[in-house]
This record gives C-alpha cells, structure tokens and sequence, in this order.
C-alpha cells in the first residue's frame, strides 16, 4: 500500500496577491509569543522552487523523477525517506552540485540550470550547509570556524588583513546564540558531537543564509542533543524567516521539529503537507519498500 502524495492544504499566494514584505524592523514578533502556522508563513513567496525536477548520474533510472518543492520563509521542512531515496540529492539540486536532466531549480532567485560559474558561487554562498559529520576544522579554535563562514563577505582584501573585530564580535555572537561562546577559545575536536553541531550551525549563520540545508544533522548525536539541536534550527528559521530543510532518518523528529514533511521514496515525492496534517501512519508508505525487502530476507 502506498501513501498517496498530499499535496500542501495552504496554496501559496501568487506572485501578484502576495502582500509587500514586512519592513526588517517592524516590533510585531516580540509581541506575539504564538509561532506563526505554516498558513501564515506562506504568504510569502518562496525562496527555493524545485519544479518537477530530474535528476539522472547517467545511464539507469533517474535519482530523482518528478520532485517539487517550495520552501518559504520562516518554515523548517523535514525530508524523510529511506537510504538512496534521493535526499542528499535533493540538497545538492538546490546547490548546483547534481546534474539535473529535467524540470527548474529555481533558488533565491536564480535558475540553478543555467548559471555562470560567479553567480553559482554566490548563490551556494547564500545556502548555509549542515552536515551529519559537522565537517569542522578540528585542530583550529571555535571561533575561527565560525567566522570561515564569513569568508565569501570579507572578500580577499580582507582575507589577507584576518578578521575584523566586527566580524569578531558577529561570530562570538552566534555562539552565543547557539548557547556555546563560553567555548570559543577551545580547539573544535575537543568538543561533543552536539557542541561541535552549534558551531556548525553559528558558521553557517556566519554567511547571512537565506536558505539553511541540513542534511542528517543529527545522525551522530544522542536522542536528547538530537532534539535541542532541531529545535535550535527550527527556532533559527522561525526567528530570521530562512527557510530550513532537514533531513532525517527518525520519524518522530520529524513530526516534532518541522512544519511540513516531504517524503521520497526511490526518487518520487511521495508526501508533502502541513506536518499537523499527518500521522505517523500516513508516513509509513514512504518506507514500504524496506518492509517488504526485509520480509523477503525472512
Ligand atoms: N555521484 C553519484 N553518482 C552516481 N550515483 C549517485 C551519486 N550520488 C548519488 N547517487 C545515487 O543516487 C541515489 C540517491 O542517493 P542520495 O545520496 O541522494 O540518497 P539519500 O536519500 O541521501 O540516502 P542516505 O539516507 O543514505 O543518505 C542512490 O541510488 C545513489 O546511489
Ligand atoms: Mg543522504
């Protein structure tokens, strides 16, 4: 039995009906304590458009076949699917690092099939990564790594003169942010999996993202860390409006710190709706193949 796909309840608004964005300073947020549903949230026009998108490395079937996806600001998608599914693929469609043979990509603005190599650069600039393995400098001090994540903004000069102490200051504030600046001094290996994940997330921080990918960012870490880091990203794109897309392999984080959920299975998008319009039964297609795989090895 398959999950038939579900398409998202809230349309967006088209381009015309879409009210002006809100000027930055407006004081409303720190007033309304209540999030902002999924409905509220897409009165914007999103920042990242995948449009039935193909992905082939080649000869055999596609690795991705017909996938959309919005991602509006403000809002934390999770992506769900078994090993081989297509996730990591979808992330690197939205990076400029798959070979997409059909469909548009179209992020902050730009079609993502047909870029020169300086605007490409710009646009992967603009995307903040993630990753399972952190992918820190280990032997360089936590502040530093942070603030290689403002390398695309110093620009060569200045590269050459080191860090300003504004871009000193912005760093050691996103680790305070993400609740470690009191390990800023410490070199990056001598911290936990979930330490080392927050300056992960403050180094991408560090690129004024409009959009953050996190692929399998809590895979390493403990159930608890788990949760505290999905809710510190979940938090991020509610508190900045970037749009956060995370992939997962653990259901039940799933529908805890996301506000939609895409489901992919063998490359085809399965399931897309307001994650407080599934249960966890309606997920369970999106893994049916194992199922039956491991009842063939019975
Ligand atoms: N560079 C590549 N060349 C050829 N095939 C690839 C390449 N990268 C990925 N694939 C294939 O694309 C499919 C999807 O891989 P992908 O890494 O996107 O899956 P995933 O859902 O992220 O899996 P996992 O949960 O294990 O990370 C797989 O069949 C994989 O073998
Ligand atoms: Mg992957």
């Amino acid at each position: 039995m398959t999950t038939p796909a579900m398409p998202g309840a809230v349309k967006p608004m088209t381009p015309a009906a879409a009210p002006a964005a809100a000027p930055a300073a407006a004081p409303a947020a720190a007033a309304d304590p209540v999030p902002p549903t999924t409905g509220e949230l897409r009165q914007h026009l999103p920042l990242a458009s995948v449009k039935g998108l193909e992905v082939s490395y080649g000869t055999g079937p596609l690795v991705l076949d017909g996938v959309d996806l919005d991602l509006y600001p403000g809002e934390t998608v999770a992506l769900l699917g078994s090993s081989g599914s297509g996730k990591s693929t979808l992330m690197k469609s939205l990076t400029g690092f798959a070979p997409i043979s059909g469909g548009s990509v179209r992020v902050v603005g730009n079609d993502m099939t047909n870029l020169r190599r300086g605007q490409l650069r710009d646009v992967r600039a603009s995307v903040g990564q993630v990753f399972q393995q952190f992918n820190l400098v280990g032997r360089l001090g936590v502040l530093t790594n942070v603030l290689t994540g403002g390398l695309h903004e110093a620009g060569p000069i200045n590269l050459a003169g080191g860090f300003t102490s504004a871009q000193r200051r912005r760093a050691l504030e996103l680790l305070d942010r993400v609740g470690i600046a009191h390990k800023a001094k410490e070199q990056a290996r001598s911290l936990s999996g979930g330490q080392q994940q927050r300056v992960a997330i403050a180094r991408a921080l560090m690129q004024r993202p409009k959009l953050i990918l996190a692929d399998e960012p809590v895979a390493s870490l403990d159930p608890k860390m788990s949760h505290s880091v999905l809710d510190l990203l979940q938090t991020i794109a509610r508190e900045d409006g970037i749009p956060v897309l995370v992939s997962l392999h653990v259901l039940p984080l799933a529908m805890q710190h996301s506000d939609r959920i895409v489901g992919l299975r063998d490359g085809r998008m399965l399931v897309s709706a307001p994650t407080a319009q599934l249960t966890a039964d309606d997920l369970q297609g999106i893994y049916a193949h194992d199922e039956e795989a491991s009842d063939d090895d019975a």
